[in-house]
């Protein structure tokens, strides 16, 4: 597998096209415009020239992954790919739009795969040409750190697809891990219920924003608290996948807490609004409780 197709060059998109550039794939970027794939493509460069200040990677390697990835306004343009992944918007009518137009031009042993993180596998492999060769691919953000892959396959997903991809994931050097086409897969299953109680446990006035995410962060060692890795993922996306989680299983363990909501119809979106639940405005984050 030597091209690989990457639609949407937002955070997602742009990680996981990086990642893959740097292993030695030739990777076509799109985007809705070309504008908007350049600047995927822009946000990569400042990446890699970070880790090239940080002698992480020589600067010819930079190069060379740069001169891999070109930029496309079209998706028709992913002809020659013989992987395509996803990574747009988390709607589906516009991930089926998307499948219905680049499954058209793929050729016939290509397999098209979805970044979803919560959207069914089986339901979007009904929009692509052949569900056999659909397949879910979850990253996580920011792609070129983290080290994981979860592998979901759709009801008629066949076996060659997912061998196909588990090895293109090894060449990228993630841990595959496979998960059935449940809500939320593995890790939006464990994750959001934490988050959406430490929503809970704020409304309900238990501790204060920072006395929970220091609670989280030095008492289970985890990287972030988790309002501040819910700011980082997007209040929006967080209350998404909760409500899948919620109507995929009945279950009312998953209902969304109130908090949640509220900051999402506020608009405080998190980090990409510059207010969730701390206010980006200034040098430091401040709570916004
Ligand atoms: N892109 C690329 N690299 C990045 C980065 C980014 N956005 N942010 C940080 N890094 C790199 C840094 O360059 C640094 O690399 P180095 O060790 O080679 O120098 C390394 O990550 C550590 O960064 P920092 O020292 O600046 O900061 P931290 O130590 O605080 O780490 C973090 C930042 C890696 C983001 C860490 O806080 C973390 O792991 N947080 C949790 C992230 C997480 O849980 N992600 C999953 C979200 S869930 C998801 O994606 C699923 C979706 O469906 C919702």
């Amino acid at each position: 597998m030597q091209t690989v197709g990457v639609i949407g060059a937002g955070q997602m998109g742009a990680g996981i096209a990086q990642v893959a550039a740097q292993a030695g794939y030739r990777v076509l970027l799109s985007d809705v415009s070309a504008d908007r794939a350049d600047a995927g493509k822009a946000g990569i460069a400042k990446q890699l020239a970070r880790a090239v200040e940080k002698e992480k990677i020589a600067a010819a390697d930079r190069d060379a992954a740069l001169d891999r990835i070109e930029t496309v306004g079209d998706v028709a343009a992913m002809a020659p790919c013989e992987l395509v992944i996803e990574a747009a918007t988390e709607r589906e009518e516009i991930k089926r739009a998307i499948f219905g137009t680049v499954g058209k031009v793929l050729g016939d042993t290509a397999i098209l795969a979805s970044n979803t993180s919560s959207i069914p596998i089986t339901r979007l492999a009904q929009a692509a040409p052949d569900p056999a060769r659909f397949i879910g691919v979850h990253f996580f953000n920011p792609v070129p750190v983290m080290g994981l892959i979860e592998v979901i396959r759709g009801l008629a997903t066949s076996d060659e697809t997912v061998a196909r991809v588990e090895a293109f994931g090894d060449t990228l050097g993630k841990r595959i891990v496979h998960a059935n086409d449940a809500p939320g897969f593995i890790v939006n299953r464990v994750l959001m219920p934490m988050l959406n109680e430490a929503c809970f446990a704020l409304g309900e006035g238990v501790a204060t924003i920072p006395d929970i995410d220091a609670a989280c962060q030095l008492g289970l060692n985890h990287p972030m608290g988790p309002f501040t890795l819910a700011d980082f993922i997007g209040l929006d996306t967080c209350l998404e996948i909760t409500r899948v989680l919620f109507e995929g299983t009945g279950d009312p363990k998953f209902r969304p807490a109130p908090l949640l909501v509220k900051y999402v119809e506020a608009g405080w979106y998190g980090r990409k609004t510059k207010r969730g639940f701390y206010d980006y405005s200034g040098a430091e984050p401040v709570p916004t409780r």
